[in-house]
C-alpha cells in the first residue's frame, strides 16, 4: 500500500511571520504520519524557522528547488547540503514554473534528482504538458519522455522514493482542475512508464500526486483514484482551513 503524500507549494508567497503561524496553527492539527505524510514547501528563507517549529509535529518540511552541485560560485542558489543541514525532507524539482521561467530542462532536472537522493533528500519531480500538447494528444508521449528523462541513472530503490507530481499546465492557478479521470489516466501512464524503465514492483511502489487547482472540494474524487496517491497544491495550501481539510481528506485515502 502505498501511503498519501499532501504537498503544499507556497511559491513565493507569505512573510515570515505568515509562515509561522500558519505552521504554529496547523502543527497540531496533521494527520497522525502514519495515514498522511503532510509536507509544506516554504520558500528558502524560511526553511530553517519552519523545520524548528514543526519538529516532533506530523508536518514535514520541503523546499521548491536546489541547484544540483553541492557548493560552488552559484551566485543566489540553494545547495542539497544546505538544504538537508537544516533538516528539510523534501524537494520540489523541475516544477513548471520553473522550467518556463528558469530554464530547467529534463537533462537539468535529472541532475537535481540524482542529487537530491546522493544528499538523503526525497525528491518531489513534476511533469505535465500544456493546453496545446494536450490538444494535440500528445499529453502520454510528452510525460513519459520527462519521466524516462528525469529518472535516468537512478537505482530501483530510488525510483521507489521518489515522487512524481503530475501537473497539466494549464490547470496550474486557473481555477481548471483535470477530470479525475483524466488525471487517473496519465498518472496510469506515468505508472506503466516507470514499470517498462525498472520493474512491475518499483511502479507499484512509486508515489505519483496529482496538481492543479486542487481544493478540499475536488480532493476526495481525486485521491479515489487507482494512480492518484497524492495532491501537489499551490493556492489551497495558503490558507490554514483548506490545507488542514486536504490533510484530512489524504488521511481518508
Ligand atoms: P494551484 O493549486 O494553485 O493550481 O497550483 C498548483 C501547483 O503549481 C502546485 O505546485
Amino acid at each position: 500500500m502505498r501511503k498519501p503524500i499532501i504537498a503544499g507549494n507556497w511559491k513565493m508567497y507569505k512573510t515570515a511571520a505568515e509562515a509561522k503561524q500558519f505552521v504554529e496553527e496547523v502543527k497540531g492539527l496533521a494527520p497522525d504520519a502514519s495515514k498522511v505524510d503532510s509536507v509544506i514547501c516554504a520558500p528558502a528563507l524560511y526553511l530553517q524557522q519552519l523545520v524548528a517549529s514543526t519538529e516532533s509535529s506530523a508536518l514535514q518540511i520541503g523546499a521548491q528547488t536546489m541547484h544540483e552541485e553541492k557548493e560552488g560560485a552559484f551566485t543566489g542558489e540553494v545547495s542539497p547540503v544546505q538544504l538537508k543541514d537544516l533538516g528539510v525532507n523534501y524537494v520540489i524539482i523541475g516544477h513548471s514554473e520553473r522550467r518556463q521561467y528558469f530554464n530547467e530542462t529534463d537533462h537539468s532536472v535529472n541532475k537535481k534528482v540524482v542529487a537530491a537522493f546522493e544528499h538523503g533528500l526525497t525528491p518531489i519531480m513534476c511533469v505535465g504538458e500544456t493546453l496545446e500538447q494536450r490538444e494535440s494528444g500528445e499529453t502520454g508521449s510528452v510525460v513519459e519522455a520527462q519521466v524516462e528523462a528525469g529518472l535516468a541513472g537512478l537505482s530501483e530503490q530510488q525510483a521507489s522514493e521518489l515522487v512524481i507530481a503530475y501537473e497539466p499546465i494549464w490547470a496550474i492557478g486557473t481555477g481548471k482542475t483535470a477530470t479525475a479521470e483524466d488525471a487517473n489516466e496519465v498518472c496510469g501512464i506515468i505508472r506503466k512508464k516507470v514499470a517498462s524503465l525498472f520493474n512491475e514492483e518499483t511502479a507499484q511502489n512509486i508515489r505519483i500526486q496529482y496538481g492543479g487547482s486542487v481544493k478540499p472540494a475536488n480532493i476526495e474524487e481525486l485521491m479515489g483514484m487507482e494512480h492518484i496517491d497524492g495532491a501537489l497544491v499551490g493556492g489551497a495550501s495558503l490558507e490554514t482551513d483548506s490545507f488542514v481539510k486536504l490533510l484530512e481528506a489524504g488521511s481518508h485515502a
